[in-house]
């Protein structure tokens, strides 16, 4: 790999009130040219978002680019929840690191030790546990500038982890991210979740993003006598799947396993190989890897 390494590390916090020089709109147009250039080499892009907060977004995007990377295909995971940033953790790559290649300005992704090509804020953290107080227009010119800059290795498959909601990073995405992309839409039982998750459905179909599926994620809890228990509440993502004419992809219960798995930085498939689990996340990436036209590999 050419270049030198440089330190890129950036400070917790930012003054929040940045304003954009015309200068810096200008920055702004040319990094927009640079990203849509570099993505539109990456043949599949998948947004994994929900318009709710903590109902498995990050566990999803990671497991897919797992067991996508397991099955043979090169993948690139963006981390676009700048404020959250929890891929590094749930990848086990808490030294991952991010550098620049000193003669061209391209950043270099961090490689995980099973080779999956990730690039995230919070290796950049010089300090883990202060937050990041970023305006949205910084937020949003850090996505532009991480996806125009970085210099992926040829991947298959890009997988885009979401902050909740439909803000600033989702937009951004939404606007500029170039085809072929797509929307995985992660949901879990119970009314509010459907309430909300509706909202990613049609925040998908209003910018343009096919729907690849629903994700229902926490969809019940298997007791130790074999008895399924909905602890969320009614599975809903039948009812909305029919609404919507999207298909549910995969239903996975909640269990201690996947928090396990995310606690010591491991894929599913080496802690709970012989689960439902573990069956539903293969079926999920195979059905990926078809709706998006990977190649047979
Ligand atoms: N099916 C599951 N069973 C048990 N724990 C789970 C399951 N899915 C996710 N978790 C745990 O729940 C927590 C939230 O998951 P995760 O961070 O993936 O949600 P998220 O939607 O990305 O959250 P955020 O909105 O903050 O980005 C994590 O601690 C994760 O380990
Ligand atoms: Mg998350």
């Amino acid at each position: 790999m050419s270049g030198q390494k440089k330190d890129l590390r950036i400070r917790s916090t930012s003054p929040s009130k940045a304003k954009e020089s015309s200068q810096g709109k200008n920055e702004i147009d040319l990094y927009i040219d640079m990203m849509r250039d570099r993505l539109s080499r990456i043949p599949a892009k998948i947004m994994v978002m929900s318009g709710k907060g903590g109902v498995g977004k990050t566990f999803i995007s990671v497991s897919l680019a797992q067991y996508l990377r397991k099955m043979g295909y090169r993948v690139a995971l963006y981390d676009a929840d700048e404020t959250g940033a929890s891929v590094p953790f749930f990848l086990g790559e808490r030294k991952a690191e991010i550098y620049a290649d000193e003669e061209t300005g391209e950043l270099i992704p961090h490689l995980t030790y099973d080779g999956i090509q990730l690039m995230s804020v919070e290796p950049l953290l010089t300090d883990k546990s202060t937050p990041l107080i970023w305006m949205g227009s910084l937020r949003t010119k850090f996505i532009l500038q991480t996806l125009a800059l970085t210099r992926w290795d040829e991947p298959h498959v890009m997988i885009i982890d979401l902050p909740p909601g439909t803000g600033d990073e989702a937009i951004t995405l939404a606007s500029y991210v170039p085809p072929s992309r797509y929307s995985l839409i992660v949901t879990t039982p119970g009314k509010l979740a459907v309430a909300i998750v509706r909202k990613a459905v049609v925040f998908s179909r209003k910018m343009d993003i096919p729907i690849m599926g629903l994700v229902e994620n926490m969809a019940y809890y298997r007791c130790p006598d074999g008895t399924k228990l909905e602890v969320l509440g009614e599975s809903s993502a039948d009812v909305m799947a029919k609404e919507y004419n999207v298909e549910v992809l995969a239903r996975i219960p909640l269990d201690e396993s996947i928090r396990r798995a995310h606690d010591e930085g491991v894929p599913v498939y080496e802690i709970a190989k012989d689960s439902d689990i573990n069956k539903e996340l293969e079926k999920l990436a195979t059905e990926v890897a078809k709706r998006a036209g990977l190649p047979n590999l």
